[in-house]
């Protein structure tokens, strides 16, 4: 599968795949891993961690742009999602809401273990809110 993408997103596929052992899932048992590279290069890995409250979950998408904001990067130029579900799982409605806040023409990359989805976020989130007064 990762063959046949370019090194620098084969490299956060694999990033999410391994942070996603991580995800603590007790709930949905749905595990996420989500990997970003900032505008430097570097990348960045979460996993979801739910919450008995539900509402205090949080996505891998977001719990790995907070550690990219926790390193002082506030650009990113790539996301990718890694689950095993059977329908390739893109970034949710709140999480794309957040990418937008950091992204710099990123591209959004979901995967399972079969297959890929790349596309550009402007077609994935194209109208995001803007706060303007
Ligand atoms: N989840 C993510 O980690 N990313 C998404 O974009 C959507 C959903 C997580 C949240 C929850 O722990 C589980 O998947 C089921 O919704």
């Amino acid at each position: 599968m990762s063959a046949v993408l370019p090194p620098e997103l084969s490299e956060l596929v694999t990033a999410a795949r391994e942070v996603r052992e991580r995800a603590y899932a007790p709930y949905s048992a749905f595990r996420v891993g989500a990997a970003v590279r900032a505008c430097s290069g570097r990348v960045f890995v979460g996993c979801n961690v739910e919450n008995k409250s539900y509402g205090g979950t949080i996505c891998a998408e977001r719990a790995a742009i907070l550690q990219m904001v926790s390193a002082g990067e506030t650009a990113l130029v790539a996301v990718a999602v890694f689950t095993d579900a059977e329908t390739l799982a893109m970034p949710c409605g709140l999480c794309r809401q957040v990418i937008a806040e950091f992204e710099q023409s990123a591209q959004v990359l979901a995967a399972n273990p079969r297959e890929f989805k790349l596309l550009a976020f402007s077609a994935l989130f194209p109208d995001p809110f803007v706060l303007s007064r």
